[in-house]
């Protein structure tokens, strides 16, 4: 099997996190491509599994990525399944009720409205996406990020195993 990861990225911690989901594909001996969708490439992106990742900004993800999934080809890509994942910035330390609603309601959920804007499009989307935390505006992400990163991807190929 080829997974694509495709990311945006101002300051690197979404790139990492494509990075470690490569990392993964290849530990489980899948080919793997990184793209990012601010390269113009000479072919159109082509794979089995498409992940599919952005930073989340002003409570969306990035305009490029939207972009990107609207200029997919539907003939190549809409059998297949695709993979959503976001960065987003960690609670503080001592959140109120009101910091971890509007985190569930504006940030996580940029990632399920993207997943939703791209089924919208005729692609297939798997249901769960993931979110990994940044400790700060521009980062690092946290420490936990890679292992996240790798058990999602696991899962996410487990669970296209069974289907
Ligand atoms: C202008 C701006 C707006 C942001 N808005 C949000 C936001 O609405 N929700 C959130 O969780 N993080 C927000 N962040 C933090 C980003 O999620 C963080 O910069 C991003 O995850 C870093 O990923 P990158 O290094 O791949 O760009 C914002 C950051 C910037 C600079």
């Amino acid at each position: 099997m080829k997974g694509i990861v495709v990311y945006d990225t101002y300051y690197g911690n979404t790139k990492t996190v494509a990075e470690a989901i490569v990392e993964q594909l290849k530990a489980e001996g899948h080919e793997t491509e990184l793209r990012s969708v601010r390269v113009k490439y000479p072919a159109p992106p082509q794979g089995d599994i498409m992940f599919l990742g952005s930073p989340v900004r002003m409570g969306s993800v990035t305009r490029r990525v939207k972009k990107y999934v609207e200029k997919l080809d539907l003939g190549l890509w809409k059998d297949k399944s695709i993979v959503v994942f976001t960065t987003i910035l960690a609670l503080p330390e001592n959140p109120t009720d009101k910091q971890k609603e509007s985190r569930e309601k504006y940030d996580i959920a940029a990632g399920r409205r993207f997943g939703d804007l791209a089924r919208a499009e005729g692609l297939r989307v798997v249901e769960n996406h993931l979110w990994v935390d940044v400790k700060g505006m521009k980062g690092p992400l946290v420490e936990t990020a890679a292992e996240t990163t790798k058990q999602f991807t696991r899962d996410i190929l487990l669970s296209l195993k069974k289907n």
